[in-house]
């Protein structure tokens, strides 16, 4: 499929086929892909728990202000946030070393600017760092998904104190959404696409406060 076409048909579906599983490789060619997302540092800082066994999507649902998606979805994916920087540091410099991108005395360099871009341990900028890349990694969820057939529903009504702790999230990580992928039931109405404002309402050039759109 087109990429533009997967940007045209992404919609926020709301009733799936209960009784369809998602097949395992499929599963893992829509996380695979996603997992090719821009991140700040090349750092990755996301993690994804996939509920898929009807038990543990119940249990999901009584975290996620009983929206039925939750249990009728074929798979609900908890997009994790890590905000701890230096967890995937190391193999992503040697990465970059590997292939040419830094020679070794940049490594320190770079540690040096990834901890004072984001601050230490529990900073308001690395939580925003973790919550901004996890974002762009389940919007490449949702678009790999149409993609692949499948359709997709983010979710961000959810309890995220207790429903970390019902899936042995950590307490430092985030949880920014929710994705519910699955097949839609075709007996359901999805209504028309809402308003989406226009370019003048949001768009402006050069500085924040002046400039217009062309024509
Ligand atoms: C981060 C995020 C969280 C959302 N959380 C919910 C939710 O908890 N429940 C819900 O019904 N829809 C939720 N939505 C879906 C939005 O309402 C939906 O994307 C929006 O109305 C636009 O519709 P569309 O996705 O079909 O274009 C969420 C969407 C996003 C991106």
């Amino acid at each position: 499929m087109d990429v533009l076409d997967a940007v045209k048909e992404r919609r926020s579906f709301t009733f799936f086929e209960s009784d369809r599983t998602i097949p395992d490789n499929r599963l893992r060619e829509l996380i695979e892909l996603a997992n090719l997302a821009p991140s700040s540092f090349n750092l990755q800082p996301w993690r994804v728990v996939v509920v898929q066994e009807p038990e543990r999507k119940r249990v999901l649902r009584t975290y996620a202000l009983d929206q039925s998606k939750v249990e009728e979805a074929s798979a609900v994916l908890i997009i994790v946030a890590d905000p701890d920087v230096e967890v995937n540091l190391n193999s992503m410099l040697n990465s970059w070393e590997e292939l040419g991108y830094i020679k070794k005395p940049s490594r320190a360099t770079i540690t040096d600017m990834v901890r004072r871009r984001y601050g230490s341990e529990g900073s308001c900028e690395r939580k925003i760092f973790a919550a901004k890349n996890a974002a762009l990694f389940a919007m490449s969820l949702m678009l790999v998904a149409r993609g692949l057939g499948l359709e997709t529903h983010a979710i961000d009504g959810f309890d995220e104190g207790p429903m970390k702790k019902a899936f042995a999230i950590p307490d430092d990580k985030l949880v920014p959404m929710l994705i519910a992928v699955g097949y839609p039931r075709q007996d359901a109405l999805l209504l028309p696409r809402a308003f989406r404002r226009s370019l003048e309402d949001f768009v402006s050039f050069e500085s924040y406060d002046a400039g217009k759109i062309p024509g």
